[in-house]
């Protein structure tokens, strides 16, 4: 049986498009639920979900490709309203016996479009304005019942309507920044068209969740594994709201940590949360499995295994334990179904905790696998959490030991620790931390010649690096005024001994990464 904001929300079908989470999300910013399947859903699934309407991704494939994802036509016909989107639209025009023209030239970028003026879609949207193409292929021949809704120079049907049954196809993307209306669009197709209303909130995500997790773990314990970033966090939490003293978390010291964090942990958790809370201190355990090791993927893969095998041995410790939280995310689970199978490239081997429910024949309760990263914010923020906590920046599983490049020493790590202190000190100050989806230090081994009082030194150089981004996926680098780097630079300097340089990073992503390693 759907929930209730699943009834009152939108159906997405991801047919491989890059922008697929950003649609559901944008969606979601209009407190509409949103949901994303993959084509094979069925439509008899479709009917059960009974969603207010229904959006068709683009994607990368022409419609007449061999293994281009097809769809029931019989989705046409269950009187709930659809938006076709690029391949979507395309899809549509296909299945509903329209002409598509498969053509060499590609229309790329901003384009100039004229809607169909009183059409409910473009309603408070200028008659002619900036949209944003990125196609091959084009509705050529209109499908029966279906009437041209917006032109561009290069496109004659940019848009497609069907009054009678309500489906609606866009070649541009409204889902981008760079289509002037685009925003709009969505919001009149979730409110004018579908006739939404606004029932997803973090409290009802909340109240659903709560029994959610009781009717589920029942009287069993759970064991969680806390990191202190955000999405462990508020999964504890939230756990913690049902099951008291039967949620146990296990927090693992790896030597790797920022400067301060253990404490910070154990303050907020153990006194002010009262939550069962075990620290396990196993940094000289992490520090001499990484002794002598400098390729970064070998480090990754020496930090996940024994952080597997210290937690399990701790988990095994408690009895009655039959679950075991993790807070993975909606992206992960969009991820994990799409089309094309997920990412094709490992460029870096994240850290997690994946293998451990099956090994150690644990259940799985993963309370916020339906949202996505600002939404776990809002709900640890209705959860009563602070905004230090809750705004938190994204720290890497495997730790300082990505951003001391080479070998992980004691040493470095302390150097790196203080200089990083005070980037994140000079940041909040200057109000500039918030601001950036991460900044911090990068300890590099390279030693250089300076000369502090009368005195020559040689020593190493740290890298501040700062970015800005919505998703981590790509990321700009952070414009970060000279002053404050000046200012960075001479505390770090001056109060870090071993440190005699520091270098700003000004390198996005792609091509960079975030992290150096
Ligand atoms: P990169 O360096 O790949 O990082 O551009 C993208 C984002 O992911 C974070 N990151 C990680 N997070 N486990 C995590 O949970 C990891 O192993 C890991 N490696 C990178 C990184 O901080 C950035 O926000």
């Amino acid at each position: 049986m759907a929930q209730k904001h699943e009834r009152e929300g939108i159906l997405v079908i991801d047919f491989g498009s890059q922008y697929v989470q950003l649609i559901a999300r944008r969606i979601r910013e209009n407190r509409v639920h949103s949901v994303v399947e993959p084509p094979s859903i069925t439509v008899n699934k479709i009917k059960k979900i009974a969603p207010r309407g229904i959006i068709f991704s683009g994607g990368p494939l022409s419609v007449y490709d061999k293994g281009a994802p097809a769809f029931d036509k019989g989705v046409l016909d269950l009187g709930i309203p659809i938006l076709g989107i690029c391949y979507g639209m395309q899809l549509i025009g296909k299945l509903a016996g329209g002409g598509i023209r498969k053509s060499g030239k590609r229309e790329y970028g901003r384009t100039v479009a004229r809607f169909e003026r009183r059409n409910p879609l473009f309603d408070g949207i200028a008659p002619k304005s900036v949209t944003w193409m990125s196609h091959r292929d084009k509705v050529e021949r209109l499908p029966e019942g279906f009437r041209t809704i917006a032109r561009s120079e290069n496109t004659p049907c940019a848009a497609f309507f069907n009054p009678e049954k309500d489906i609606y196809g866009v070649q541009f993307h409204p889902e981008v920044v760079h289509t002037a209306g685009g925003e709009k669009m969505l919001e009149n197709f979730l409110f004018k068209v579908c006739g939404c209303k606004r029932t997803w909130t973090m409290r009802s995500f909340i109240e659903k969740k709560v029994s959610d997790i009781r009717e589920r773990v029942g009287d069993r314990d759970v064991i969680l594994g806390l990191s202190g970033g955000v999405d462990s966090t508020v999964c504890a939490v939230l756990l913690n709201k049902v099951l008291g003293k039967r949620l146990h978390c296990i927090f693992v010291n790896n030597g790797l940590l920022r400067q301060g964090e253990v404490e910070r942990v154990e303050q907020l958790f153990k006194k002010n949360i009262k939550l069962g809370l075990k620290v396990v201190d196993a940094e000289e355990r992490f520090l001499e499995a990484l002794k002598g090791v400098t390729d970064p993927e070998k480090k990754r893969k020496i930090i996940g295994r024994t952080f597997i095998k210290v937690f399990e041995e701790n988990a095994r410790k408690i009895k009655n334990a039959a679950f075991l939280a993790q807070g993975t995310l909606y992206p992960d689970v969009i991820e994990s179904q799409s089309f094309f199978g997920g990412p094709s490239e490992t460029i870096k081997s994240h850290h997690n905790v994946g293998g451990l429910p099956r090994k150690m024949g644990f259940k799985l309760v993963e309370p916020l696998r339906d949202l996505f990263k600002d939404e776990v914010r809002k709900v640890g923020a209705e959860l009563g959490l602070p905004k230090e906590l809750t705004e938190r920046q994204p720290f890497p599983g495997p730790g300082l030991a990505v951003r001391v490049v080479g070998e992980v020493t004691k040493e470095r790590l302390e150097m790196l620790r203080a200089a990083d202190w005070i980037i994140i000190d000079v940041a909040k100050k200057k109000n500039i931390y918030y601001k950036t989806w991460q900044i911090f230090g990068v300890f590099l081994p390279v030693k250089s010649v300076g000369v502090m009082g009368d005195r020559r030194t040689y020593e190493n150089t740290i890298a501040i690096r700062a970015v800005t981004s919505v998703d981590g996926m790509t990321a700009d680098w952070a414009r970060i005024p000279y002053e404050v780097l000046g200012e960075m630079s001479n505390r770090i300097i001056n109060q870090v001994e071993g440190i005699n340089r520091v270098v700003f990073d000004i390198s996005s992503k792609p091509p960079g990464t975030i992290e150096w390693e």
